[in-house]
């Protein structure tokens, strides 16, 4: 255990929200500042936590649930707990050791990380440090032969499954990034693009804004999404999915699981909270494709609310970047720790002994 996550470990981090404050003394402003950001004026990253708060989980009572599970699987990937690692970018920002801690600490308890694109580790690096279950997380560049490169390596470094982004045309407005002139520090790069992908020299704001909109492409379409499907053998997932009909079409389209999420709140602020639209996308989709969600998951309560909705497991970002942020690997797996235990509680009290039951029943949206 590094001295760092000692010292933050005597101060009793009980919640995911002590984590986000160790964090937020330990982090540089400009980072803690762009993992916590939400879009405008974050009406999106506040809705996504607090609706949480319309549901009640209607608990049942005399179950035996002495010795509850939370394991799960997830594309038939056998997972300890329902709780999946979102992708998150430029995670050497939060702590030295980036994405190989957190993707460390996500196999050690036994769950599937994601990579981001925008890693500042590559993904060859990631996957020779970590032998965990990885997906890898894709943007779509203007020029499809660097969007099939990272495939094809992708696939050759053996993550498992390919996580297609579809929020974000454009990237949505984070004042705090323009403020603190969001950059990468000398020896930091997008570590999977190198000298691909060059970065923009002269940008106002911030860079994240500055290399997206001179790389990705906005024109990203559902033929796109065929397109990937037919140069990969991989699952695909999309992520980014709020609307009902969206998902439909997803699962007519042959996608393997879709993520309910707005991107934590950082793209349209006016975007519904995730976990209300989890619930309708779930009864559009009907069981036809596996579901995942993220945005606003911060305790125990909300991941059994999420799975009572519908969602096979959820996705975490900020909760783990904090982690990370107090001590590397060891932190990241005292924030899923964290989760499952609190997870488990809440399962235990509501007289669930298992995910599968989780179901619809158990969650009703609040009358008052
Ligand atoms: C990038 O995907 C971000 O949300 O910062």
């Amino acid at each position: 255990m590094g001295e760092e996550m000692g010292d933050a470990m005597d101060e009793k981090l009980l919640t995911v929200d002590d984590f986000e404050e160790a964090a937020r003394h330990l982090l540089p402003r400009a980072t803690y500042s762009y993992i916590r950001a939400g879009a405008d004026e974050e009406r999106a990253l506040r809705a996504n936590r607090e609706a949480f708060s319309a549901y009640e989980l209607w608990y049942r009572v005399l179950v035996d649930v002495a010795s509850p599970s939370t394991a799960t699987t997830v594309l038939g990937r056998h997972v300890s707990l329902p709780i999946l690692i979102s992708p998150a970018g430029y995670q050497r920002l939060a702590h030295a050791d980036g994405e190989i801690a957190t993707a460390r600490g996500a196999a050690r308890a036994a769950t599937i990380f994601t990579l981001s694109t925008v890693s500042t580790v590559s993904l060859e690096d990631v996957a020779a440090a970590s032998d965990g279950a990885k997906w890898f997380q894709l943007y779509v560049y203007k020029d499809r032969g660097l969007t099939q490169w990272l495939v094809e390596r992708a696939e050759r470094a053996g993550y498992e499954a390919l996580v297609l982004t579809v929020d974000l045309p454009v990237v949505g407005r984070r004042l705090a990034d323009e403020r603190h002139g969001f950059h990468l520090p000398p020896g930091m790069t997008i570590a999977n693009l190198e000298g691909r992908a060059a970065m923009p020299e002269d940008f106002e704001g911030s860079l994240l804004t500055a290399y997206f909109s001179a790389h990705l492409d906005p024109s990203v379409t559902w033929k796109d999404v065929a397109w990937l499907r037919s140069i990969t053998h991989l699952p695909v997932i999309l992520k980014g999915i709020v609307r009902p009909d969206d998902a439909s079409r997803a699962v007519d389209e042959g996608v393997e699981a879709i993520v309910v999420s707005n991107h934590g709140g950082r793209q349209l602020d006016t975007a519904p909270a995730s976990i209300h639209a989890l619930a309708e996308v779930a009864e559009a989709v009907d069981g036809r494709c596996e579901l995942l969600m993220d945005g606003g998951i911060c305790c125990g309560n909300d991941v059994l609310t999420a799975l009572a909705l519908g969602a096979r497991a959820v996705m975490v970002g900020r909760a783990v970047l904090w982690g990370l942020a107090v001590g590397g690997e060891e932190g990241v797996i005292a924030v899923l720790d964290l989760l499952a235990g609190e997870l488990r509680r809440a399962m235990v009290l509501a007289g669930c002994p298992d995910v599968a039951s989780a179901s619809r029943d158990l969650v009703r949206r609040r009358s008052s």
